[in-house]
């Protein structure tokens, strides 16, 4: 330590609950955490024909991930899926062939919705994506927010102990997963 951990939120809206929950995440990381945030809306949309010349914007964007030792994907559901934004800055990462700049970077998933299904089914789309580009997951704990009225506050201040230790535990269980991810450990003799 310390981890690098690059983070993407799903949503481009200024009202976006899954910021404010990023918020509330970087609040009650372990400091042996530093983040970065990786936008995603200022990126074009992505043409295969422009793999052989990426646009400015692509290659910043793809030369922030190479910079991170992990990255924690903080994203809504829509219509049962991943934000067309998301998956358009996944497929720039992932691209051209060969130079998928996800593959191998610890990952975690989590995101919040007014629903109670929490963004389950959407998560299972995102863990799909990841794991076609080779990313390591945290597989458990998972993190559904179910996003109620003063749940949290805009500045991320957690108002229900209940989900702050939740949200705390799980900012853990990431920091021992990446140590995990990034330590070499010898074959037994
Ligand atoms: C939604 N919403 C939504 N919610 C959900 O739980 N499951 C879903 O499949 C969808 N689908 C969906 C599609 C589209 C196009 C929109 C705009 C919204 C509701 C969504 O969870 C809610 O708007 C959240 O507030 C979005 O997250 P942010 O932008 O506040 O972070």
């Amino acid at each position: 330590p310390p981890y690098a951990v690059g983070y993407f939120v799903g949503s481009l809206s200024t009202q976006s609950v899954n910021r404010t929950l990023s918020r509330a995440l970087l609040r009650l990381a372990p400091s042996e955490l530093t983040f970065t945030e990786i936008p995603i809306g200022g990126l074009p949309l992505y043409n295969r024909d422009l793999d052989g010349d990426f646009p400015p914007e692509a290659r910043d964007f793809k030369a922030l991930i190479a910079r991170q030792d992990a990255l924690l994907f903080i994203t809504p559901e829509y219509n049962r899926s991943i934000p067309g934004a998301l998956k358009n800055a996944i497929d720039w990462a992932s691209r051209p062939y060969g130079e998928n700049v996800i593959a191998r970077k610890a990952t975690a998933v989590i995101g919040a919705s007014p629903g109670q299904i929490g963004t389950a089914v959407g998560q299972q789309h995102l863990r799909s994506i990841l794991s076609f580009l080779q990313a390591p997951q945290m597989n458990a704990p998972e993190a559904y927010i179910w996003m109620r009225p003063g749940l949290i506050e805009e500045d991320g201040t957690v108002t229900d102990p209940g989900t702050e230790e939740f949200l705390r535990g799980y900012m853990n269980a990431f920091f021992e997963y990446i140590e995990r991810v990034l330590t070499v450990v010898p074959p037994a003799s």
